[in-house]
């Protein structure tokens, strides 16, 4: 998979990319990000890349050029799958979005700043905007980052236990069951007892109806839409 990332500040992008998960993603050639600054493609030799608003009001938005240019560029080398915005009043994103895009071959990610990107750019170019949560953060890239990381972590041969990711929080809906490591007792406390049992299927069973508890005492939301 291949994603380009239009940034006003880079920089922002290059810690959360290269560490763990990520960097072996893209050290095996599963995953390849570019980060393009869109200062590239300012206006003038100021740099400009954004303006006033019309009607008024505090807070710049990001010019039209500047984003259609970079966009018109980047498709030259194929098309996208998505070109995805990142922006508060996108739809929330979540496993089942995160599932979809790893399927993609192509994404195209634009990071607002300031006000946001002028609304022409996002009638014309854009195809998904996604939230990462009911809260606004200074700009977009550190939201790409967490799409990024998360889309990055599911493609096939990215993890080295193949399963795991399957049975991640979210995956069928349901929030991950509890999980113990050495030592069997820990002040007092004892790992539960099917645990040490050697039968996968009980063990199996036993962490499916966890998950299930833990999912109606904590997000009752998620199972709204199942018979569980
Ligand atoms: N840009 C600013 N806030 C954001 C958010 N919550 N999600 C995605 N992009 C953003």
């Amino acid at each position: 998979m291949k994603i380009d990332i239009i940034s006003v500040l880079p920089e922002l992008l290059d810690s959360p990319l290269s560490h763990s998960i990520m960097k072996r993603a893209q050290e095996k050639g599963l995953l390849e990000v570019q980060v393009h600054p869109l200062r590239k493609w300012a206006i003038n030799q100021h740099g400009q890349i954004d303006d006033y608003q019309y009607g008024g009001g505090a807070g710049m938005v990001m010019m039209c050029e500047p984003l259609a240019n970079a966009i018109e560029e980047l498709q030259k080398d194929g098309a996208y799958d998505e070109i995805i915005y990142m922006t508060p009043d996108g739809g929330t994103f979540n496993q089942r979005t995160a599932n979809g895009l790893s399927l993609k071959d192509r994404l195209l990610i634009i990071c607002g700043h300031y006000k946001g990107i002028d609304q022409r750019i996002r009638d014309k170019y854009v195809t998904l905007e996604i939230s990462i949560g009911d809260f606004v953060l200074s700009g977009g890239e550190l939201a790409a980052a967490v799409v990024i990381d998360a889309i990055g972590r599911i493609l096939p041969g990215v993890l080295n236990d193949e399963t795991s990711a399957l049975f991640d929080s979210f995956q069928d809906n349901l929030l991950a069951p509890p999980v113990y490591t050495r030592p069997a007792e820990f002040m007092g406390m004892k790992i539960p007892e099917i645990l040490l049992s050697g039968d996968p299927k009980k063990i199996d069973d036993w962490r499916y109806e966890q998950s299930i508890i833990r999912t109606k005492e904590r997000r009752p939301d998620l199972l709204t839409d199942s018979d569980l």
